[in-house]
Order: C-alpha cells, then sequence, then structure tokens
C-alpha cells in the first residue's frame, strides 16, 4: 500500500527492529503509541511500578532530586499525585499560601507516617481523649515503644491542650468531627495555642471532608484524611491523602518513601475520581444526615442522639461558625450517633433491626452503615473509660448514606419502636 492510501489512526507494524528477534524479545518490546497529543479528559492509570529514563544521567538526576520526573511508583507516581493535587486544591481552597498533598494507601498509612515524621525519642505529643482508636493504638502500640509521650486532652477544649503542650511537644492532634461523639474541634482556638507554643496542628478531617470544613484555612498545618471514606465515596477503595505546609509535606514525603505506604495507582484512579462527585456526595448525605436527626431527635425510644446539626449539640454554634453551608444550607457533616433506651444490649439490637442500614465498619459511602460503638471501634473501653471518652455503652454509629431521606427515618424509627 503507498504511503498516501495509508489509513489514518489504524495501528501498523513495520517491517523492522521491534518485529524482528525471537519470540521473546518480541513479545516484550511490542511496540506502542506515541503519547496522545490531545490530552485525556479522563485521568490515565499509569499502572507501571518503574519508570524509563533517557540516560544513565538522567536517570541519577531524578532519583537525586536535581531535576522533576518519576523512577519509581513507591516514591510517586503521576495517578497517586493527580489525587493528591485534587486534594490539595480542594483543602487548600480559601489559604493565603501554598499548599501541598501526598498520597498514602490507606488513612492509617498517612497517620503512621505524619507521627513518625514529626515525633522522635523524648519527644511529647498531645491527642483527644476520643481520637480514632488506629490513632490511639498507633501513639500507644508503636510510637511509646520509641519513648514518645502522649498526654490526652478533651479535644474541645483550647486551654485544656494549652496546659498539656510541653516544651517537649512535637506535634498537637486533633479530629474535626470526633468519632463517635461528633464532638466539634474548635479549629481556631487550637491553631492559636499551637502559633503560640511553635508546635504543628495536625487535623484529621475525615469525618467533615473538605467540603464540610477546611482546616487548613482556620490555621492548621496539615490535615490528614482516610480517603478510604467520603473522598472515594463508594466503599470499594482503601487510601489516605495529607495536605498542608510545603516543607512539612516535603518531609512527610520522605519518610513515606521509606516507610512504603505509598497509593496505588488503580486506587489513586478510584479516589481521584471520588473528587469529582464529593460536593454532590456530601450536600445529599448531609442534608439527609439533618433530616434523619430532626425526625429521630423526638423519638421516645431514645436517650440521646448527637449530630452537630441539632441546636442541642454542644458545639452548633461553633459548627455553624467552622462549617460552610450548600444550597441546601449549612452542611453539619453525616454522622448520627444515636444512643437507644436499655443499655448495651439494646445497641446491637438497633443495629439488628435495620432493614436499609447495613452493618458494617467504616462510613462515608453511599450505602447508611451502622456500628454498635462499645462492642466494635471502641471495644477494648471498658463501661468506665466509655464514660471517660463521653461515649454510652448502648451508642450506635449511623453513616448516612445516599438513600432516600424518609426511607431512612422509616427504617430507623421501625427498628426502635421494636426495641
Ligand atoms: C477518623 C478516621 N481517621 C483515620 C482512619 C483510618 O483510615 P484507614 O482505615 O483508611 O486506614 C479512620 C478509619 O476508620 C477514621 O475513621
Amino acid at each position: 500500500m503507498s504511503e498516501r492510501n495509508r489509513p489514518l489512526n489504524v495501528p501498523i507494524v513495520e517491517p523492522g527492529d521491534k518485529t524482528n528477534g525471537g519470540e521473546g524479545t518480541r513479545a516484550v518490546h511490542t511496540p506502542r503509541p506515541a503519547p496522545p497529543r490531545q490530552p485525556p479528559v479522563g485521568l490515565p492509570t499509569y499502572r507501571t511500578s518503574t519508570f524509563e529514563f533517557e540516560s544513565a544521567q538522567q536517570y541519577a538526576d531524578v532519583l537525586g532530586d536535581r531535576e522533576g520526573g518519576y523512577t519509581y511508583s513507591r516514591i510517586d507516581n503521576p495517578t497517586a499525585d493527580a489525587f493528591a493535587l485534587g486534594v490539595a486544591a480542594l483543602e487548600g481552597h480559601g489559604c493565603d499560601r501554598p499548599i501541598a498533598a501526598q498520597p498514602f494507601a490507606s488513612g492509617m498509612a498517612a497517620i503512621s507516617t505524619v507521627l513518625l515524621t514529626l515525633c522522635s525519642a523524648g519527644r511529647h505529643v498531645v491527642a483527644p481523649n476520643a481520637a480514632y482508636g488506629g490513632t490511639y493504638g498507633v501513639l500507644e502500640h508503636v510510637l511509646a515503644r520509641f519513648g514518645v509521650d502522649r498526654t490526652y486532652v478533651d479535644g474541645t477544649d483550647a486551654d485544656a491542650v494549652r496546659d498539656a503542650i510541653t516544651d517537649r511537644t512535637a506535634v498537637v492532634w486533633a479530629e474535626t468531627i470526633a468519632n463517635p461523639t461528633t464532638a466539634v474541634a474548635d479549629l481556631p482556638a487550637l491553631a492559636a495555642v499551637c502559633r503560640e507554643a511553635g508546635v504543628p496542628l495536625v487535623v484529621d478531617n475525615t469525618f467533615a471532608s473538605p467540603v464540610v470544613c477546611r482546616p487548613l484555612a482556620w490555621g492548621a498545618d496539615l490535615v490528614v484524611h482516610s480517603a478510604t471514606k467520603y473522598l472515594g465515596g463508594h466503599s470499594d477503595v482503601t487510601g489516605g491523602v495529607i495536605a498542608g505546609d510545603v516543607d512539612l509535606v516535603a518531609q512527610v514525603r520522605r519518610v513515606r518513601i521509606d516507610l512504603g505506604g505509598s497509593l496505588a495507582p488503580d486506587d489513586a484512579f478510584l479516589l481521584h475520581r471520588g473528587l469529582a462527585t464529593l460536593p454532590v456526595r456530601m450536600s445529599r448525605h448531609c442534608a439527609t444526615a439533618l433530616a434523619v436527626a430532626d425526625a429521630l431527635a423526638g423519638h421516645p425510644g431514645i436517650e440521646r442522639i448527637d449530630y452537630p446539626g441539632l441546636p442541642a449539640h454542644p458545639q452548633h454554634e461553633l459548627a455553624g461558625k467552622l462549617f460552610e453551608a450548600g444550597a441546601e444550607g449549612r452542611r453539619y457533616g453525616a454522622i448520627v450517633t444515636v444512643t437507644p433506651r436499655g443499655g448495651r444490649d439494646s445497641g446491637m439490637r438497633l443495629c439488628d433491626g435495620l432493614r436499609l442500614g447495613r452493618v458494617a465498619t467504616s462510613l462515608g459511602g453511599v450505602h447508611t452503615l451502622v456500628s454498635h460503638v462499645a462492642s466494635t471501634t471502641h471495644r477494648q473501653f471498658d463501661d468506665a473509660a466509655l464514660a471517660a471518652a463521653g461515649i454510652p455503652p448502648a451508642a450506635v454509629r449511623i453513616s448516612i448514606g445516599l438513600e432516600d431521606p424518609e426511607d431512612l427515618v422509616a427504617d430507623l424509627t421501625a427498628a426502635l419502636d421494636r426495641l
């Protein structure tokens, strides 16, 4: 066929180098199209562990941080970086300083890497009483073995945090919305305390997501996420991410590379895709959560209901200041913690009595998920420890999904009626 009559856009192999050689060589070195001149609208998944260089010198320069580029996916990967950049843009909105981000294989990979970056033997951490169990686990079971001291305080009390800080304190840890109490951290007050003491403030923003609250704009130095939750949003991927001060994030990246908790490209693709629908999903999650909390608040079978959107919540006013409003009004997150009357067992019976709410760990996905706190996420706590953390033994954490609000209200009301 003459050059002039060649069909366009049909992959064609010329006789030559790539088709010569033995069958193994031909199979390994199959030709590839040139990178497209039209950038893809969807995010390409760079499913590769390694990247090829133009020369040995370039390899040395990129690996030695003298030239930008990719070498190895444990170090950096373009799909994972696309997800991290997206989170930096969402979390950094409204900040007057540059914001960097790093992707991780899980929320716990992010949290442990941040703590191992900031802490060393002889240093000290201030964390909330009701910190997420995994964070508590890293502090108590890992950092404690390496000579790091811990002080736990009421995370909503900035004065208690100030009193707990010593000249050895390496980090103050906070959670925007605590699990499962839904206590809201006074981020501007905590940031002022930390600034005064010269200690970085790290905020786990998993329960809020950057749609509900952006801690960096309130003065935090770093935010961390279990991206497994709202950022991914469909209960089909595990991941983590941090965003914040550029120098701090660069330090954490060095330790991530050493520890290896890096995000896989396929998971990064799913997480990046989740970001595009995050505001739509969060608005709906939050509006439904408010409707459910409002509807259940007066139910005679309930001893207590914790949701920052209810006027009776101790930090309702603070949440009104810190949390963002959408078209449907103020968004207060989508975790509602319900304590039925009748002690520890009634919490388990409430879970088992649901038709739509699924008994499952995790949160932040399209399905409504429930867990009886005392027997699951806080199973290491006896009644006294639960009381100290402000968690009733019957409490059930409900992660409100994207089902229709009236169906969820009917499901929960019917289960409460049957208790
Ligand atoms: C508030 C919070 N932070 C961190 C994590 C840990 O994230 P991952 O399970 O993705 O490691 C979780 C998980 O439940 C969480 O709820």
